[in-house]
């Protein structure tokens, strides 16, 4: 199925340090990456690297959905109980619909991995036509996360009128339930 236009995806890197230069964007690159390696169908990045501010985090998705048209935005980072991390408060300042399974999922699986993965408070949720998914700042937890929860990512999307995602099955297996 073709797409009309550009498909287009949102992902912010929330964290203070990296915004300041302290530390290297390595979580914005390594969801990037995933992506690219699911992904058949092109896309265009829509890349920002914020501070944890929670009127700039919400300004940034607010942008992304409205302005850039981007089907998907995930963000990494300042999902967790620490003072500076607002980033789930500025997923749902923004979003008309929460799609709390996402946060259940990823943490489920995350508990594989770590006991501390039920410190994020990681969601997501519905802006118009755009899907919003937090992830936690770690680099290995991105990858973790994300292998759970995108085999119901494209045909979300397809739910909320968004862009049709092909994905290499080797790598990432979708599930739609009708075609
Ligand atoms: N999830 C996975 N898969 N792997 C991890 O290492 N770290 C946890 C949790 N979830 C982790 C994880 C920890 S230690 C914290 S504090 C929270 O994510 C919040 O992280 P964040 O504030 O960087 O978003």
């Amino acid at each position: 199925m073709a797409n009309k236009g550009t498909v287009k995806i949102g992902i912010i890197n929330v964290s203070d340090r990296a915004s300041k230069g302290i530390y290297e964007d390595i979580p914005g690159k390594a969801i990037l990456a995933t992506l690219k390696e699911y992904l058949i169908t092109s896309f265009e990045p829509v890349y920002r690297v914020i501070p944890d501010e929670e009127d700039q985090i919400a300004e940034t998705m607010i942008h992304m959905a409205d302005q850039e048209g981007c089907c998907l935005v995930v963000t990494s980072g300042g999902t967790g109980p620490a003072v500076r991390d607002v980033t789930p408060e500025a997923t749902e300042a923004v979003c008309e619909k929460m799609v709390p399974g996402f946060g259940e999922l990823m943490r489920a699986e995350s508990l594989k991995y770590v006991p501390t993965a039920i410190l994020s408070r990681q969601t997501a949720g519905i802006r118009g036509r755009t899907l919003i998914v937090n992830l936690p700042g770690k680099p290995k937890a991105i990858r973790e996360c994300l292998d759970a929860v995108f085999p119901a990512i494209p045909y979300c999307i397809d739910l909320i009128e968004g862009p049709y995602l092909e994905t290499d099955p080797k790598v990432m297996p979708v599930f739609r339930p009708r075609k």
